[in-house]
């Protein structure tokens, strides 16, 4: 009620007595049908007492007016803007904006206020932003702004702040946006931001804080941004960042050495982290963040090594993109991070050169003299050399028979690839406690005894890949309860070898490519033998049949079937892997894929590969439940004429659809009106009719004369939703000239580089579990 009549007195006001020139205080000047009045730069000690009741925006910026008192807008009860901006005030008093009720905007920036007292801002009950940077706060007391429960923004930049204690902010219902930058905050308390509710935004960047105040962050449930950049802190550690709506995190130019693997697996929503110069070396896969699209990383010392490979291989598999340049070595030196390839990532594997991939700067300093400091004597087997200072040890190809001993206890990688061991008898590393990779290929290993690497506590790596295996010991592995990282590629294997990986607990990336399993049996049962197991790699074996259970796994995010000889999409047991993100089928005998075949995985899969599988038909439903979730689709090499509807598919980032001989005729329009909607570069080429054969889908005109139905006819339905009948392979699958692809995404495959574990020196990383891949 009292709105409306306040309204309407106003507007009778304004229309009774327009640009009433006689109110205007000397000096000022007043715009009567805007009911605005300016007075800048009067060098006024003191608010003028005749401006009109009615004024709606008030300039004063650039006075002398030093103190607020009480009551001083009395006269002005309908402002809605004021500006006090460069007014020398340093003192604010309660109450001094009491009767500003309808003040949405106070501007009191570039003065000398030094405390916020408990009620400075009463009464300010529909204010939007209120402007204090730029002034000496040193101290806010309880309930500054308690009475601002309207307040969107309030800016603190530019301040003396050293501490917020807990409650300050306590009232803003509304907020939405506060910005702390530009003080010199060390300390938060840690219910600072308590009572938050609303706040997307948070700038702290420019201040002095060492640590990130994980516990006080927490109380923040919806902020989306965090500014944190330009703060003194070298080290984020797990867990550090817990704010579950986060999305853009800016931690660049801070001092940070290292960053935990963990540090933010609270942040799940992550999108965008900016983590650019800081003195990072290496970086590992982050876990937590799903969704991360950009990683910053521009101004590090990032030095390119094996130790860089994960984070790089993770970034393609995940579609982050990474900027940022290496640092070193000299051959890769500001190359961007984007474009080296993984396998470009290397650690010299003699241990006697790998010392120098840690030096920093070590062939352009040109410091390299006689008087670098001797090799120091360490304890190491015949025919092998050891390096104390990376603790690597490496015997590979001296012909030992038996896996040698008496390596420094300290030793963490232990290369013994290319020697001959054929049997690997219990307790053969004995003293390698704290070996967290141990190279063991090529060396013609037909049985490994219960118990062989017991005691390798720390075994994290373990290369069996190109041996002689034809089964596993269940005991295998007994011992070595870390092991997070297993390669068995390469070998002669029959069956997978569950009940060994039963001592496996941590295992989370099994690579079997290349033996001879040709089934998936329910007693593989992975929830129960690898309940952790992420990723699968199953390339090249003989698998015809996958049961019903055989792949029953929580976690399981890749799986790789390809150069298998299933002669179908193994649905029913896909659907016991919820959370699968990649499967690839190429090179497989599936030459028909029916309704729903996918269905199960819809919501998780983002990466399908069916290339080179002789796929003669897809169901008009095979791709039925993908959505935008789907990133990667690639179905090279078939003998497919026709395609599903793609068009829900809005997320593809990556199709391959070439070497098909499609059939370009009207059932093909929504492929060719979905081709010159996407950003895609796509490339489909007819096969039929024989008149435009090899020509791109894209060029042809025979759509022009289809009539613009939208639906494919139903005769198409029906013929697609029964497999194709027998008929003559195809002769000749056309070859037509291949128009460059888009860049492929890496090769999803893991290559795990040598990993071990460094000393713990500035910039070398540490070694923690990465189960983030
Ligand atoms: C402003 O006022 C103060 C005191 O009232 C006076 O000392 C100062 O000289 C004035 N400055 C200007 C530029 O008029
Ligand atoms: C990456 O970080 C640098 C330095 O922090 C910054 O200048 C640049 O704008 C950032 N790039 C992107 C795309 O965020
Ligand atoms: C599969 O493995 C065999 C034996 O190691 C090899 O000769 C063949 O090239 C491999 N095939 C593929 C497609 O990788
Ligand atoms: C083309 O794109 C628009 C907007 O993204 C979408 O609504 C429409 O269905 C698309 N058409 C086809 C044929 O994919
Ligand atoms: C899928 O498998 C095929 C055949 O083995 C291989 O060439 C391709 O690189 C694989 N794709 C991915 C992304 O792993």
């Amino acid at each position: 009620m009292w709105f409306f009549s306040a309204a309407a007195f106003l507007l009778l006001l304004a229309l009774s007595a327009p640009a009433e020139a006689g109110k205007c205080p000397t000096g000022c000047s007043c715009d009567g049908s805007k009911l605005t009045v300016t007075c800048v730069g009067k060098n006024l000690t003191e608010i003028p007492p005749t401006i009109d009741e009615i004024t709606l925006k008030l300039d004063l910026r650039n006075n002398n007016l030093q103190v607020l008192s009480r009551g001083a807008f009395i006269l002005t009860p309908y402002l809605t803007h004021l500006n006090l901006q460069r007014c020398s005030i340093n003192k604010v008093k309660e109450g001094a904006f009491r009767t500003l009720g309808r003040l949405v905007s106070l501007n009191l920036a570039y003065n000398k206020i030094d405390i916020l007292y408990q009620e400075s801002f009463d009464g300010l009950s529909s204010l939007k932003e209120l402007h204090l940077d730029h002034n000496r706060v040193e101290e806010i007391q309880p309930g500054a702004f308690t009475q601002l429960g309207f307040l969107n923004m309030l800016a603190l930049t530019h301040n003396q702040l050293v501490y917020i204690p807990n409650m300050a902010f306590q009232g803003l219902h509304n907020i939405k946006w506060l910005r702390l930058s530009h003080n010199s905050l060390n300390n938060l308390a840690p219910e600072a931001f308590a009572g938050l509710f609303t706040l997307r935004r948070l700038s702290l960047d420019h201040n002095e804080l060492q640590f990130f105040p994980t516990q006080t962050m927490t109380r923040l449930p919806e902020v989306t941004r965090l500014d944190m950049s330009h703060n003194p802190m070298t080290y984020l550690g797990e867990e550090s960042v817990s704010v579950a709506k986060l999305t853009h995190l800016y931690l660049d130019h801070m001092s940070l050495q290292d960053l935990s693997d963990q540090a933010l697996s609270r942040a799940p929503l992550l999108s965008h982290l900016d983590l650019g110069h800081n003195q990072l070396r290496y970086l590992e896969p982050l876990s937590g963040p799903k969704e991360l699209a950009s990683l910053n990383l521009t101004g590090n010392p990032v030095y390119c090594n094996c130790f860089m490979r994960p984070l790089r291989v993770w970034a393609g598999v995940r579609g982050v993109k990474l900027l940022g340049a290496c640092a070193g070595p000299p051959h890769l030196s500001d190359e961007p991070l984007q474009a080296v390839a993984p396998l470009d990532l290397r650690c010299r594997s003699r241990g006697e050169t790998l010392k120098d991939e840690f030096e920093k700067d070590d062939e352009s300093t040109g410091s390299l003299s006689p008087t670098d400091k001797p090799k120091q004597k360490v304890k190491c087997p015949v025919n092998c050399d050891c390096d104390i200072e990376s603790q690597h040890a490496t015997c590979e190809g001296r012909g030992h028979t038996k896996a040698p001993r008496g390596f420094s206890s300290k030793t963490q990688l232990l290369d013994l690839r290319s020697n001959h061991f054929h049997d690997l008898p219990a307790n053969s590393f004995p003293g390698t406690g704290q070996v967290v990779s141990l190279h063991l290929e090529f060396c013609k290993i037909h049985g490994i005894e219960g118990g062989a690497f017991r005691g390798m506590k720390k075994l994290f790596y373990l290369y069996l890949s190109d041996n002689d295996l034809t089964s596993l010991d269940p005991g295998a592995f007994a011992g070595a309860p870390e092991l997070t990282y297993l390669h068995l590629e390469g070998n002669r294997l029959v069956q997978f070898p569950g009940s060994a990986l039963a001592l496996l607990p941590s295992l989370f990336v099994l690579h079997l490519e290349r033996n001879a399993i040709s089934k998936l049996e329910p007693a593989s049962l992975l929830s129960s033998v690898a309940p952790n197991l992420r990723e699968l790699y199953l390339t090249n074996n003989t698998i015809t049949a996958i049961a019903k259970g055989a792949l029953d796994s929580a976690l399981l995010g890749t799986l790789h079937l390809d150069s298998n000889q299933l002669t179908e999409v193994p649905t029913r047991a896909l659907s016991e892997a919820p959370n699968l993100e990649e499967i690839n089928l190429s090179h497989n005998s599936i030459r028909w894929v029916g309704p729903n075949a996918f269905k199960p995985i819809s919501q998780s899969l983002k990466r399908l590969y069916m290339d080179q599988m002789g796929m003669e038909k897809m169901s008009r439903d095979a791709l039925a439940g993908l959505g935008p979730g789907l990133r990667a689709l690639t179905v090279r090499g078939n003998q497919l004429e026709e395609l599903p509807d793609l068009s829900p598919l809005t997320g593809l980032e990556v199709v391959d659809l070439q070497d098909n001989p499609l059939m370009c005729d009207c059932p093909l329009l929504p492929l060719r009106r979905w081709m010159e909607n996407v950003s895609l570069e796509v490339t489909a080429t007819c096969g039929h009719p024989p008149e435009i054969r090899g020509q791109k889908v894209r060029d042809v005109n025979v759509f022009t004369s289809c009539p613009e139905s939208r639906s494919p006819p139903d005769e198409k339905v029906v013929a697609a939703s029964r497999p194709p009948k027998v008929k003559k392979p195809k002769t000749s699958l056309l070859k037509t000239p291949r128009v460059k692809a888009r860049p492929a995404k890496p090769k999803a495959k893991l290559l795990k580089p040598n990993k071990n574990k460094p000393q713990r020196k500035p910039g070398a990383p540490k070694v923690t579990k990465n189960k983030t891949l």
